[in-house]
């Protein structure tokens, strides 16, 4: 990170991506780099880059402005969140013990049911808002902690500060992809790697698949990460990297208006007649407000779940009679999309049959409340 960067706040930074020009032309957007090999100079070094699987001058950038805004030493950007993920697992000696939360992104849980049941590692999980259940699992030997912050998709939320305060000798890594940079900075509260999708919030465009980890921890563990990613060849490449860069651009203002519009939303939905409950951590009766109002410090962000007063068919026919929220997975876009979230992940994973999960994008939001209400109105009255 440069000096300039070290002065500039996080908003700053984002906006005029680290500042950088190119060097040749002067362009103030850098150039898409497709090269997969880079040429060595006149004595024979090599000039920073090596080969693409290496990582590009995109990523660099990307990453470059990622420790800007996580204020961290060092960051790394991964061809998706899951690859960053699996990443830290394949870094962990063979039968370790990991703690997770009972409900998190499925999609990394799966990931780590499969390596436990080939014997590669042994899982316990705790209640995301419960401390004591977490200390209740910690074993002497526990190598890494898992954290995601609220969680997906019941927006529960994790003290972070709190679970550092108990880890002892484990990694913390804390999945911070639906609490971003403009409001958690989870190094700061005591993780050893803050993890993101930057396929959301981060890049927001619903059109980039890309994985984030960042650290203050320069430790024999990154660049064991660094060769992980290397062999496993799964460096953000140039195309996603420069589109992901053009996202990150704006990445406060987007932040700012989706947590001002889900705020709307939730306490418009709250006491509604035909709702029985909203899944919002900015709401003051939520179970994870108080914690959220310390460690969320810029809105409470673009993602919560709304169970109707419905069965399951109910609530799924209601996901398909939105006209505004699109019916796809995903999160953190400028759009707003919904989703019945059991028919993607099946019942194995304990989600209420009636969980509308929605993530609120940029747009009018009285346009957003009045499609949900007729959606709603359609099935339920
Ligand atoms: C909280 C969370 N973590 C991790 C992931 C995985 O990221 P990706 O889809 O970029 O691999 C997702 C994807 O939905 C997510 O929502």
């Amino acid at each position: 990170m440069s000096q300039r960067n070290d002065k500039l706040s996080a908003e700053t930074i984002a906006a005029q991506a680290a500042g950088q020009i190119d060097p040749v032309t002067g362009a103030v957007i850098a150039p898409i780099h497709t090269a997969v090999t880079f040429a060595r100079d006149e004595n024979y070094d090599l000039r920073g880059y090596m080969y693409s699987r290496y990582g590009t001058p995109n990523c660099v950038q990307v990453e470059k402005v990622l420790c800007g805004l996580e204020q961290s030493a060092d960051a790394m950007a991964f061809n998706s969140g899951l690859s960053a993920a699996v990443a830290i697992l394949e870094t962990l000696p063979m039968g370790v013990h990991i703690v997770v939360p009972e409900n998190m992104y499925f999609g990394v849980l799966v990931w780590m049911q499969r390596q436990a049941d080939k014997g590669m590692l042994t899982l316990s999980t705790y209640t995301p808002s419960d401390l004591d259940s977490l200390s209740a699992v910690m074993q002497d030997d526990t190598a890494l902690v898992w954290v995601e912050t609220p969680t997906n998709p019941t927006w529960a939320v994790t003290d972070i500060a709190g679970v550092a305060a108990l880890k002892r000798d484990a990694l913390l890594v804390v999945d911070s992809t639906t609490a971003p940079p403009p409001t958690t900075q989870a190094l700061s509260l005591g993780a050893d790697f803050v993890f993101h999708s930057g396929t959301k919030y981060l890049n927001g465009h619903s059109d980039v698949t890309a994985g984030f980890l960042a650290t203050n921890d320069l430790n024999p563990r990154w660049e064991d990460l660094r060769e992980v990613r290397k062999l496993q060849g799964t460096a953000l490449p140039g195309f996603e990297a420069w589109l992901l860069m053009r996202g990150m651009r704006t990445l406060y203002v987007r932040w700012d208006k989706a947590c001002e519009n889900a705020m709307k939303i939730a306490t418009y939905f709250a006491d509604h007649p035909l709702i029985e409950r909203v899944q919002y951590p900015g709401l003051p009766g939520d179970p994870g407000h108080a914690v959220a109002t310390r460690q969320m410090t810029r809105g409470f962000g673009g993602m919560m779940s709304i169970l109707p007063k419905a069965t399951q068919d109910q609530s799924r026919e209601i996901a398909s009679k939105t006209e505004l929220f699109l019916p796809a997975t995903s999160l953190g876009g400028v759009e707003s999309l919904i989703e019945h979230r059991i028919t993607i992940e099946g019942s194995d994973y304990g989600v209420a049959p009636n969980l509308l999960r929605i993530s609120v994008g940029i747009e009018n939001a009285d346009d957003l409340i009045a499609d949900l209400e007729q959606a709603i109105s359609a099935v339920l009255v």
